[in-house]
């Protein structure tokens, strides 16, 4: 397994490779969520690449950059293990200049929800898919349906750019007690990790009584909240694929999506319908 960190000798490198080139962008602390779309990568690709790079311009100020855990020697092992080809490693330095080109989101998909809380936030985050995308020009790369906002608008960035990239979307990772795998979760206490299981369990209770053929949207926000209860809520919202609110249920084109604060820590889940 190759480590770099320079764009050009990346660049240089798998230019040469003639091989379908699987990509995986990942923020590091690597965890078995990261691990699916690598496993994914490795089904469909020649070549897997995984990137790890805090990228500072998705940070919003007063937001965790500065703590957010940095485990490089641990997921370098874990990329080898999992047959990872190439884990791009850069420095700021290598990524951003002092004076910048950047994207914007889109005015309406990119400031609802996690927009809506973190303006600026998909800015950033487009951003540096982009840059990154042109760096590996991959012809696969992986996404988390946890981050069902941000892949959503990479989707669209790489219709409206005319990028030269599928895009896979994958299922999120639970723990057994079914609270959705992040990097971030390790800055829980037991007591609220505890409390943080309200959240798959809301997600949970709305899929059971769309089971139950209870379609009405409004009725069924109604009894997330109840179940999410003391949690500082940002949002409840159920939308179709399109990121627009809707009233009714629309199997097979909807997605239910909770934000809440437990503690100082943010965290997002969802499910797809
Ligand atoms: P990061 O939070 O490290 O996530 C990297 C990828 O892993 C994202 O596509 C995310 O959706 C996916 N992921 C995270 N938790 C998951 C889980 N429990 N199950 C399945 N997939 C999961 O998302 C980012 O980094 C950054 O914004 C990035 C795209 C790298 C741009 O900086």
């Amino acid at each position: 397994m190759k480590i770099i960190s320079n764009v050009n000798e990346l660049k240089n490198y798998l230019k040469i490779q003639m091989k379908t080139i699987g990509f995986v962008p990942t923020m590091g602390a690597l965890h078995d969520g990261h691990l699916s779309l690598i496993k994914q990568a490795k089904k469909e690709c020649e070549l897997i690449v995984v990137s790890i790079f805090v990228n500072p311009t998705q940070f919003l100020a007063g937001e965790d950059l500065e703590k957010y855990p940095s485990r490089d020697e641990a997921d370098k092992k874990i990329c080898k293990l999992a047959g990872v080809d190439v884990v791009f490693l850069p420095k700021k330095s290598d990524i951003y200049g002092s004076d910048e080109v950047s994207l914007k989101a889109p005015n309406i998909r990119g400031f609802v929800l996690e927009g809506a809380t973190r303006p600026g936030h998909f800015d950033g985050v487009l951003t540096v898919v982009n840059k990154l995308f042109n760096i590996v020009n991959p012809n696969y790369a992986y996404f988390g349906k946890k981050d069902a906002q941000q892949l959503n608008l990479i989707t669209l960035m790489v219709k409206q750019l005319f990028l030269d990239v599928k895009i896979v979307p994958i299922d999120t990772v639970r723990e057994s007690d079914g609270l959705a795998l992040s990097s971030r979760n390790i800055y829980m206490s037991k007591e609220q990790r505890v409390e943080a299981l309200k959240i798959s369990r809301s997600l949970y209770e709305a899929s059971k009584m769309i089971q139950k053929k209870i379609y009405k949207t409004e009725k069924i926000k109604e009894v997330m909240s109840e179940i999410l209860v003391p949690l500082k809520v940002g949002y409840i919202e159920i939308l179709n694929r399109d990121f627009e609110t809707i009233e009714t249920i629309e199997i097979g084109n909807t997605i239910v999506l909770v934000e809440a604060l437990i503690g100082n820590t943010r965290l997002l889940d969802n499910i797809w319908l």
